[in-house]
């Protein structure tokens, strides 16, 4: 059983905090900071790493995944086989990525080895969908407060507490509430999802 979150209050939102009905809008908002070094915790096939992209129009992308999903026999109801053919997870993403963004970085293996190495103030903007369980959410969350810049945005998907269809507890909620607590990232978007798979925006408060 997973520990409970720590309570927010409004102390812990920027005044200016948005709703938006979904990820993609929660994402567009930021256009008007200019986002172009971008990363991405968990790309799976690429869907929103195009996205991002392309709403970017992004200079540098760095994805980082352990990039085994051709090992497994199907995704979301569609086999390994028909998604990748012959390739790698990695050939299928790069594949897809690389013809929208020259400066592709493609960082192989757990999150809580990859994305350290990157040194301070790096990211304009990182997407956090890696791993939902707690201890690596929270590490991936202390990793982003140190490399994206500090008028840079963080955004964690699934900020949900269970996963009806896996029937799987997430640590995300937990993640992103100790991180707003203890530092100066503030709440200043959140994206809805049908099922509750919501995205949440975080900016420095100093930043907002
Ligand atoms: C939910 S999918 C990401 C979906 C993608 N962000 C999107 O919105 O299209 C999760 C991905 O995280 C990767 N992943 C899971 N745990 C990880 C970890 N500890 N480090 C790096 N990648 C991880 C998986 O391989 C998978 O590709």
């Amino acid at each position: 059983m997973n520990r409970h979150p720590i309570a927010l209050n409004g102390a812990h939102l920027n005044a200016d905090a948005r709703l938006f009905g979904t990820r993609d809008d929660l994402m567009a908002s930021f256009r008007s900071f200019g986002p172009k070094v971008i990363g991405e915790i968990g790309v799976a096939l690429g869907d929103f790493s195009e996205f991002m992209v392309r709403t970017f129009d992004a200079e540098t992308f760095v994805a980082f995944d352990t990039f085994e999903m051709h090992k497994w026999p199907s995704h979301w109801g569609r086999s390994s086989e028909e998604i990748f053919g012959r390739h790698t997870h990695r050939q299928h993403f790069e594949n897809r990525i690389r013809p929208l963004c020259t400066d592709l970085r493609v960082e192989v293996g757990l999150s809580g080895n990859t994305v350290p190495i990157y040194p301070d103030e790096y990211f304009d903007l990182l997407y956090v969908d890696g791993s939902h369980l707690y201890e690596d959410v929270i590490a991936d969350a202390r990793s982003a407060s140190r490399v994206v810049k500090k008028d840079g945005t963080i955004i964690f998907n699934d900020y949900v507490l269970f996963d009806p269809f896996l029937k799987a507890e997430y640590g995300v909620v937990q993640a992103v509430n100790e991180l707003v607590t203890t530092t100066d990232w503030r709440i200043v978007g959140f994206g809805l999802q049908q099922h509750m798979f919501c995205d949440i925006a975080l900016r420095r408060k100093a930043a907002n």
